[in-house]
């Protein structure tokens, strides 16, 4: 059985692995390539996310939710800053490699922080099948969005988007 927890954990895992990959790249046209994919993974990451399992999160309605939601939203708006930041300069250059260096210690810290505390507070409150309903709706959404210029990469305020979703 699918289960939405279980896409996340997988879509870590690719974020950490494409990051890892900088550490190999040889020049600058493969660190464009590399990145250029690497910041829709990121901004698609976050969106589906915010559109798919984080309504689904603040539904159960516990107060951890709350708190696990915001903090989720407070991190995707700093990793869309260094996005936007790396795109301001010239790959390759150090303030660039500055904001790429930036995206990866923002991602790395959310993505275990969500691994610790909202991944599994949703796996033990939300049922097999609402696990199982959400694979589905995560798997139609990423494959919509996963592509250049198909997410929105607007910071969303937490608690507007707490109010909206729950
Ligand atoms: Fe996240
Ligand atoms: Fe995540």
């Amino acid at each position: 059985m699918l289960d939405v927890t279980e896409l996340i954990y997988d879509d870590h895992a690719l974020l950490r692995r494409r990051f890892a990959a900088f550490d190999d790249a040889q020049g600058d046209e493969q660190l464009t390539v590399l990145w250029e994919e690497l910041a829709v993974l990121l901004d698609a990451h976050a969106a589906c996310e915010e559109e798919v399992f984080y309504p689904a999160l603040l539904k159960k309605a516990t107060e951890d939710g709350e708190d696990e939601a915001e903090d989720a939203i407070e991190d995707h708006n700093k990793i869309r800053d260094a996005i936007k930041e790396a795109a301001r300069h010239p790959v390759g250059s150090k303030p660039w490699w500055d904001a790429v260096g930036e995206a990866r210690t923002e991602n790395s810290d959310h993505i275990a922080e969500e691994e610790r505390e909202a991944l599994p507070d949703f796996r033990k409150h939300a049922s097999l099948e609402t696990r199982a309903e959400l694979a589905v709706a995560w798997t139609k959404w990423r494959t919509a969005h996963f592509r250049p210029n198909h997410v929105s990469t607007a910071n969303k305020k937490p608690e507007t988007y707490i109010e909206a979703n729950s």
